[in-house]
């Protein structure tokens, strides 16, 4: 089965072409972070007008890939929720005008549900159950993932998601935009241990997340060591905290219900010391990892269009008038 993935939640236009669930045929992804790096966030109409300009380019791009036609699409997979409302529109739009023309099958997917489903791009013969951790712009979220679909959510942030924090550090340690990458860079050449961040682990047993105040200790810090700050120090100590809690907890699910396998995915997925740190862990006991490459872990069609394939084999179409949603946390 031929799916046709649409992705328009944010700032990344792309589409891809994704058989079976996990064959990618084409994954096109237009980026806007030039543009948005310009005035150092998303802003959302802008974001949703490059949809708008582009769509049509990467679609024609993404089937001249895949080496296939409009017949031979076969289902449409589509970002509705959650996002920026204006960008979502632009590819629900398309992929409903898509289907109906065709008269194709479509299915409305969760932003998440696609992140998840990039591991299985990844590594197709993962077994469930195994623990996840979400992590990116706007997320961070720890489950179970028991089957297509259904999962258990352990845990969340309570309130900025990890790469959200990235990105509001980077602009106080002057960085630029985004954060992530940046930071990532700048703190291989510091010292992780030069400053002690706070870590929240939160009550005992908790799988929350919170990184606010690890932010207000980064700008208290900045601050007072105006003269003599040392961004690589800074960066690598604040990323250290990140990590640390991150791991902890992903890894203390695992042990707790006795689950040896990880996977990992979402923007902050791409961190290269989240990913060192993780391994080591999951190495010394044992542990199935999976992290995917960092074009699936940022965002991406052919996601969308795998978490369509098995959201359409377990559940079926979704009924042409569904709408877009802004926030919507992934149940569970
Ligand atoms: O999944 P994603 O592309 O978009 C959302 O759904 O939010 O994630 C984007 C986030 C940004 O906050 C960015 O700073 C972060 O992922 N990110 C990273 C790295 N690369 C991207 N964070 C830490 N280290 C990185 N190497
Ligand atoms: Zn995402």
């Amino acid at each position: 089965m031929n799916v046709l993935g649409i992705e328009t939640s944010c700032d990344e236009t792309s589409v891809a072409v994704v058989r079976d669930g996990v064959e990618i045929l084409a994954n096109v992804i237009a980026s806007q972070v030039d543009i948005h790096a310009l005035t150092g966030g998303v802003v959302p109409e802008v974001a949703a007008r490059k949809h708008v300009e582009r769509l049509s380019v990467v679609f024609e791009e993404a089937l001249r890939k895949a080496g296939i036609g409009y017949s031979d699409i076969d289902l449409i997979a589509v970002t509705n929720r959650p996002g920026l409302v204006g960008a979502l529109m632009v590819g629900v739009s398309a992929g409903k005008a898509l289907a109906y023309a065709l008269g194709k099958p479509i299915v409305a997917v969760h932003h998440l549900e696609g992140h998840i489903a990039s591991n299985f791009l990844t590594e197709p013969t993962l077994q469930f159950p195994f623990i996840c951790l979400i992590v990116s712009g706007g997320h961070t979220d720890l489950h179970i993932v028991e089957g297509h679909g259904r999962r258990r959510r352990l845990g969340s942030t309570r309130d900025d998601a990890a790469g959200e924090a990235f990105d509001k550090a980077a602009r106080l340690l002057g960085l630029g935009y985004p954060g992530g990458p940046v930071i990532d860079r700048k703190a291989k050449e510091g010292n992780p241990q030069a400053i002690d961040f706070p870590r929240a682990w939160l009550e005992e047993g908790s799988y929350d997340f919170s990184f606010s105040g690890l932010k207000t200790a980064l700008l208290r810090y900045v601050q007072q060591n105006s003269d003599s700050l040392n961004v690589a120090d800074a960066a690598a100590s604040f990323q250290e905290a990140i990590v640390d809690v991150l791991v902890g907890k992903t890894v203390r699910a695992a042990e707790e219900y006795g689950i040896p396998r990880i996977a990992v995915c979402g923007g902050v997925a791409a961190n290269s010391r989240l990913k060192a740190v993780m391994s080591e862990e999951a190495n010394k006991r044992g542990y199935q990892l999976v992290i995917p490459p960092l074009i699936l872990c940022t965002d991406n069609a052919a996601m969308i269009a795998s978490a369509g394939y098995f959201q359409y084999v377990t559940a079926g179409e979704s009924a042409i008038d569904f709408d877009t949603i802004a926030s919507e946390a992934l149940a569970g």
